[in-house]
């Protein structure tokens, strides 16, 4: 259960995101950090994955060391603010990347092998938070990724004046007792030297 008092609704923190704020945040972080491109490509070595979907592009700063390794055709994101997404296509030329909210993907089932988020359901709040995980891993064909803040039980942090705007979460457990029968096949940490902004990630599979 969530220690974090009155809810704010989605809808709310989606006004948020596509607005000021958001591109105050893309304004901040407008240079993508290269080093994230060990990850993505170590472990798209190591996994029969030649499609992605991340929910929650923003800039690109994924999507592009991810287009240098899949067929841009074949790298999907989306994204609630516009001005992230057209930073996101001038980043990784010929990616498909398409405004959208992360609780209703205009997707059809299994459309990637990988679905994923990287500090996006952080910004969820309790109310829809099963809804986005569900939209996630319908679809994705095979591979669902994580990579958010842990913390062992639900804890809001203050973010940027906002209140009910950022949650620090299991989110290992809370996909697992959503989705059961996802088997996670890899789990770690990445942290500023490797481009991340202190994050634990899982990747998981469908059966
Ligand atoms: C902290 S940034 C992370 C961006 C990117 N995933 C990365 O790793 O650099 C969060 C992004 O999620 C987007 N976002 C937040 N809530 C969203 C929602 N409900 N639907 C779609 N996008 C959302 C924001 O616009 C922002 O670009």
């Amino acid at each position: 259960m969530s220690e974090t008092g009155d809810e704010r609704p989605a809808a709310d923190l989606e006004e948020l995101w596509a607005g000021e704020f958001g591109r105050a945040y893309i304004a901040r972080n407008r240079l993508i950090d290269e080093r994230r491109a060990a990850f993505w490509t170590g472990l798209l070595a190591d996994y029969p994955i030649t499609s992605v979907l991340e929910v929650g592009c923003g800039q690109g700063a994924n999507l592009r060391p991810i287009s240098q390794v899949i067929e841009a055709p074949d790298t999907w994101g989306i994204d609630i603010n516009p001005d992230a997404l057209a930073i996101a296509r001038s980043h990784a030329p010929g990616i498909n990347v398409v405004a959208s909210r992360a609780r209703q993907l205009p997707f059809r089932d299994g459309l990637v092998d990988l679905a994923f988020t990287v500090g996006v359901l952080i910004h969820q709040p309790e109310a829809s938070l099963s809804v986005v995980l569900a939209e996630i891993v319908r679809c994705s064909k095979r591979y669902v990724l994580w990579a958010e803040y842990h913390a062992p039980r639900t804890e809001e942090v203050p973010y940027r004046g906002q209140s009910g705007a950022l949650f620090k979460r299991d989110y290992g457990r809370i996909y697992h007792d959503l989705f059961p029968d996802l088997a996670v096949r890899r789990e770690g940490f990445l942290g500023p030297e490797d481009g991340f902004d202190r994050v634990t990630w899982q990747l998981l599979e469908k059966p």
